[in-house]
């Protein structure tokens, strides 16, 4: 199979970008920042965010253009011949590469949820779900329901597969450098709306000014997760990349754009979100947030100005642009490493994939109604109040992907040396500020904040 490369350093960054900038950043993002603590969490995430995200992030791309190969093949090429530590480190590939077969299903099921609402927007007029009476008792009405959210799941998958089985992404890229900017200006246009909401004052103090006795343990793991979520790294996903970079490209800045990017749309959709929660419902609505956030508040906001139906509608459509072009790179990444690892076709990869999206989504969306008893995590401590959906967005996010994270900082430390990785980044002679921070990460925090994160998510420590 050939290999695309980017024809320019634009082209990377629209694809990276169009990647990162999803449901992780309009959905995931608001409800985690509303539910910890609202300006601590946003603390805790930017600190993150630029030291330990940013050294994963350029980590990724840096062993992507390194070697020219997805997560798999990158770790077993550079720990071939390396003995037995080569040996214990080079399965990593493999755990980079699970993340994406358990994140994609639930991500269509939210993806399905998207539709449903873009759907609600086109055909039912607001004032029937978007009161503070009716926003809430749809919204569960519409997920205890068995039929319709399998319906919209199916939709959703549908229109990713579609994509990728016809291989227009060039053509969604295309589309994505006008939607992106489209989908931000709303977002900006509706956060300037919703700051002038009564009570949204209290709601941007709790979104802005961090509460220190909120600060937990929790508040580190999952602003963790999140990182993980938002950046898409340790799944492998920016190692593939990374791969169709070329020597002479400018890693470092475009690392920059991505990260920055990606940021501050995930801090305009805390923005948007949180003074409307609390100006609805107060602080106590925000510390209850869930997965629905943004499906109880959002109607809510568009319900409350005449022509909402409308701009609501426009909001729906274009959200569900990003979470698609995010979902295809997830199964984009499944597909190639199906190909590469079990020899298959491309067109069987596609399919049996698509098996899997549909047999655990479709468990996910059931675990709403007719399995809302079940409990897979039970075992762990607060497992007894995660569904099934949260239990899959535990297990990837705040399990697998730190120890994924783990795996990449000890082959970069350990197996290539961080001397000459870092010489390789610096390969396209473009000037780089931030070395110091990430050899400063990637030897002193790295290591003993994983695992004490990961001691946290398995429990061990409560
Ligand atoms: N980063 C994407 C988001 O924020 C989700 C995603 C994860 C996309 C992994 C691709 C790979 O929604």
């Amino acid at each position: 199979m050939k290999k695309e490369g980017f024809s320019s350093r634009l082209g990377f960054v629209l694809a990276a970008a169009g990647s990162a900038v999803g449901l992780g950043n309009i959905w995931r993002f608001p409800y985690l920042t509303a539910k910890y603590g609202g300006g601590i969490f946003l603390l805790t995430y930017l600190v993150l965010m630029l030291t330990f995200g940013y050294a994963l992030l350029i980590s990724e791309n840096n062993i992507g253009r390194m070697t020219g190969k997805s997560p798999i093949g990158a770790f077993r090429d550079l720990c071939a011949g390396k003995g037995f530590w080569g040996r214990i480190i080079s399965p990593g590939g493999w755990i980079n590469a699970l993340v994406p077969l358990i994140i994609l299903p639930y991500y269509c099921v939210i993806g399905g949820w998207v539709t449903k609402y873009m759907f609600a927007f086109a055909t039912t007029p607001v004032a029937d779900f978007g009161t503070p009476e009716s926003s809430a008792d749809y919204f569960t009405g519409f997920i205890s329901s068995t039929g319709e959210p399998l319906i919209f799941f199916l939709v959703f998958v549908l229109i990713t597969a579609a994509v990728v089985c016809f291989g227009v992404e060039k053509g969604i890229e295309r589309f994505n450098k006008v939607l992106m900017p489209t989908l931000i200006l709303l977002i900006i246009g509706i956060c300037i709306y919703c700051m002038f909401l009564p009570g949204a004052g209290a709601g941007l103090k709790y979104y802005l000014m961090p509460d220190l006795q909120k600060f937990s343990y929790m508040t580190v793991v999952e602003a963790m997760g999140q990182l993980f979520f938002s950046l898409s790294i340790a799944m492998g996903i920016m190692i593939t990349y990374g791969s169709y970079m070329r020597p002479q490209d400018d890693l470092v800045s475009s690392v920059n754009h991505v990260e920055l990017f990606d940021t501050a749309v995930s801090f305009l959709a805390g923005l948007m979100i949180i003074p409307a929660v609390v100006a609805f419902g107060g602080e106590e609505a925000a510390g209850n947030a869930g997965p629905g956030l943004i499906f109880v508040i959002m109607p809510q906001v568009f319900g409350s100005f005449p022509g909402g139906q409308i701009v609501g509608l426009v909001f729906f459509i274009l959200v569900l642009f990003a979470a698609a072009t995010s979902a295809v790179s997830l199964l984009e990444t499944n597909v190639h490493t199906l190909m590469q690892e079990l020899k298959l076709s491309r067109s069987k990869a596609l399919f049996f994939n698509l098996i899997e999206v549909a047999v655990i989504g479709a468990v996910t969306v059931l675990g709403y109604s007719i399995w809302k008893h079940i409990r897979p995590l039970v075992f762990f401590k607060g497992g007894e109040n995660m569904d099934i959906l949260d239990s899959l967005d535990f297990i990837s996010n705040s399990i697998l992907m730190p120890i994924g994270a783990v795996f990449t900082t000890l082959l970069v430390i350990t197996v290539i040396g961080l001397k000459k990785f870092c010489d390789s980044i610096k390969s396209s002679d473009c000037p780089w500020h931030r070395e110091f921070v990430y050899r400063f990460c990637m030897v002193v925090i790295v290591i003993p904040f994983l695992l004490i994160v990961l001691l946290n998510a398995t429990g061990l420590l409560h």
